[in-house]
């Protein structure tokens, strides 16, 4: 991908994630495929770069594989490679041990080690230098989230001639929090290198303008960072979001029917399904949600044979303590309840512990009368978005965090307090029993929300914010197509 004085690379516009879109499977048999790898950012992501073209730079999911750049299914990807320390320290250690928690109101104790830190240098600096290589003169440089934190800075010494982007997937957490961190200046001087830093929500723009002032000492005024070699940086929300039209085009297409009356019918077609899909992680408010509902059944409120909780729960960074500890601990609880009102073919709940496609995803969506999206924690969480854009019938029901990114746009959904379980309970109840007229009230509403902040509208702002003379048009697919 360099041009042929080899000093800049072809790509006008860059993606750099920690990982790419796919991750590299071996089978047994030493064959290898390609899976959608897990996460939110990817959801969002692959659409914007189907329609816009340009390189995604980001790890392949293995350690100790370095490979060359390639094309998947229309998508230019170029690999990094993390050896099995890198992927132990960096990638389990200062990115999922220290940040992940640290920046998800420290549900979890964030550890601080001298050597992760040291790693996440390391691997930044080497997705920097692969961007720098790739990127054409001039070109749009967009950085993903919070693995990647130094990398706006490491690249703009190696390349002062692009734009560089940043946006964070997850919370950025208040000063109080972010003050812990040993390393808060470096973190904060390496999101300087952008030209736009984009976040979810406008607190956490305003946590990290505040910060840069207390903690760097710079000027700010609103959402302007001002540098002292003259430089602007700027910090603004920008509320990520789906490809809302293709998850309903989804959604209708008739094999994914008839596999949601499938589902229906495994389960016995009960009057009520209630489902929960997320990535295993204790930021996802798992084990209140399914004693919330597990209340539910024990105290008579809500039958056995009326209604059942489906949850699947796409395994994750499996080899942290923290993850490791939540599966065990969510296998006792399902278990528990199982065993103790389960009937021969009959369990409250089905628990999945898997990954599925996408289309699986949608039948599942159709199939639930009640979707329970009940984050402590989270930056937006699409997973709300994606059932509301399948319910193109106007029905089902959203119970929703107030702590999700999602519940400041998703306000028609049956927002809760994750931690107040009785007031959980009340929320669950209340979705199950709507009748079609409330839950079409509801969901209309929330259909308009997100069919019309799609995620080219919020690549398009982004884009247009960070570089509004190179930007081009916004293509929107029609909803009839
Ligand atoms: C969240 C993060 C992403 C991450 C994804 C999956 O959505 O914001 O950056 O890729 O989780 O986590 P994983 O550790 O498997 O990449």
């Amino acid at each position: 991908m360099a041009d042929s004085s080899g000093k800049f690379g072809s790509a006008e516009f860059v993606v750099i994630a920690n990982r790419l879109p796919v991750d590299r499977v071996v089978a047994p048999d030493g064959s290898t495929t390609w899976r959608t790898s897990p996460g939110g950012l990817v959801t969002a992501l692959e659409p914007v770069m189907r329609r816009k073209g340009g390189a995604w730079i980001g790890w392949h999911g293995a350690p100790d594989e370095k490979l060359r750049p390639f094309t998947h299914q229309g998508l230019k990807l170029v690999p990094v490679h993390l050896s099995e320390s890198e992927v132990v320290e960096y990638y389990e250690g200062f990115s999922n041990g220290t940040l992940w928690p640290l920046y998800h109101d420290v549900i979890a104790p964030p550890a601080f080690h001298r050597e992760w830190w040291d790693a996440y240098v390391t691997v930044n600096r080497r997705f920097a230098e692969r961007a720098a290589k790739v990127a054409a003169e001039g070109a749009i440089v967009w950085v993903q989230d919070y693995q990647l934190q130094l990398v706006p800075a490491m690249l703009r010494e190696l390349r002062p001639d692009v734009r560089i982007g940043f946006f964070l997937h997850i919370p950025f957490p208040p000063t109080e929090l972010f003050q812990q961190l040993p390393w808060r200046r470096e973190i904060l001087e390496g999101l300087l290198g952008a030209d736009l830093v984009g976040f979810q929500l406008n607190g956490a723009a305003g946590n990290f303008i505040r910060l840069v002032r207390q903690r760097v000492g710079h000027k700010t005024h609103r959402d302007a960072v001002y540098l002292p070699d003259g430089r602007v940086v700027r910090a603004n929300a920008y509320p990520i979001s789906i490809d809302a039209a293709g998850f309903e085009e989804m959604a209708r297409d008739p094999a994914v029917v008839a596999r949601a009356a499938e589902i229906r019918e495994s389960l016995g077609n009960p009057r009520t399904i209630v489902l929960g899909i997320d990535r295993l992680d204790y930021t996802k408010g798992l084990r209140q949600r399914i004693r919330a509902f597990g209340e539910l059944i024990t105290e008579g409120a809500v039958h056995p044979d009326d209604a059942v909780f489906v949850q699947v729960a796409t395994p994750s960074r499996e080899r942290v303590d923290q993850y490791r500890m939540l599966r065990d601990e969510i296998d006792r609880l399902v278990g528990r309840l199982n065993g103790d009102v389960g009937r021969i073919g009959q369990p409250p709940i089905t628990y999945l512990h898997a990954s599925y496609p996408r289309e699986e995803m949608a039948a599942l969506y159709r199939a639930a009368d009640v979707m329970v999206v009940t984050p402590l924690r989270d930056g937006m969480n699409l997973v709300a978005k994606e059932y509301v854009a399948c319910r193109y019938d106007d029905r089902g029901s959203l119970v929703l965090s107030e702590f999700a990114g999602a519940a400041g746009e998703l306000k028609q959904a049956y927002l809760v307090n994750p931690y107040d379980i009785n007031g959980m309970k009340q929320a669950m109840l209340d979705a199950i029993k709507a009748g079609p007229k409330e839950q079409a009230r509801r969901m209309k509403a929330l259909r308009k929300q997100v069919m019309e902040n799609d995620i080219d509208q919020w690549a398009n702002d982004f884009l247009s914010e960070l570089a509004p003379a190179t930007h081009t048009k916004r293509t929107r697919p029609s909803r009839e197509q």
